[in-house]
């Protein structure tokens, strides 16, 4: 009887810790922001690399990865394997910026979006 209801106790414990680290690893999926008009091509440095100065540059001025400063972000961000060409789902610089994601505060579906467009075109250097 007594090691019954010890045996229940540390089944319902394991539940909530099972359950707890789940909803902890859930990234919330958000829908992929509108493709820009066209014409309106995402460029690096009109678009991307003014956010990177207003939002994030503050932090990441050369002593935290990725060095986000201009002339600096784009070698950086490929260097540590943050962008994938192609594909803003994987990569680390469009995740983190995602609720769940490490770098949520600091930017907004504006911003997101323009990270989006420009590594779903290819993350050029343009
Ligand atoms: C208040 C300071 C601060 C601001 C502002 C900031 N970051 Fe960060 N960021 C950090 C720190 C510290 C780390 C390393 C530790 C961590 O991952 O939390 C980091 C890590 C990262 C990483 C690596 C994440 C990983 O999982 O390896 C990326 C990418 C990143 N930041 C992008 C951005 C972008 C893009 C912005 C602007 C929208 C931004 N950060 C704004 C402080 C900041």
């Amino acid at each position: 009887m007594h090691k019954n209801k010890l045996i229940n106790l540390i089944a319902i414990l394991m539940g909530i810790f099972l359950f707890g680290a789940c909803e902890y690893a859930t990234i919330q999926p958000d829908s992929p922001p509108p493709p820009p008009p066209p014409g309106d091509s995402t460029s690096f440095s009109l678009k991307v690399q003014p956010f990177f100065n207003t939002s994030c540059a503050g932090c990441h001025n050369g002593s935290v990865a990725p060095d986000l400063r201009s002339g600096k972000s784009y070698q950086s961000l490929f260097d540590n394997n943050m962008v994938v060409a192609l594909s803003p789902e994987t990569s680390i610089l469009y995740t983190c910026l995602l609720s769940g994601g490490s770098m949520v505060n600091y930017g907004n579906a504006t911003d997101n979006a323009i990270v989006y467009n420009w590594i779903k075109e290819g993350a050029k250097n343009n």
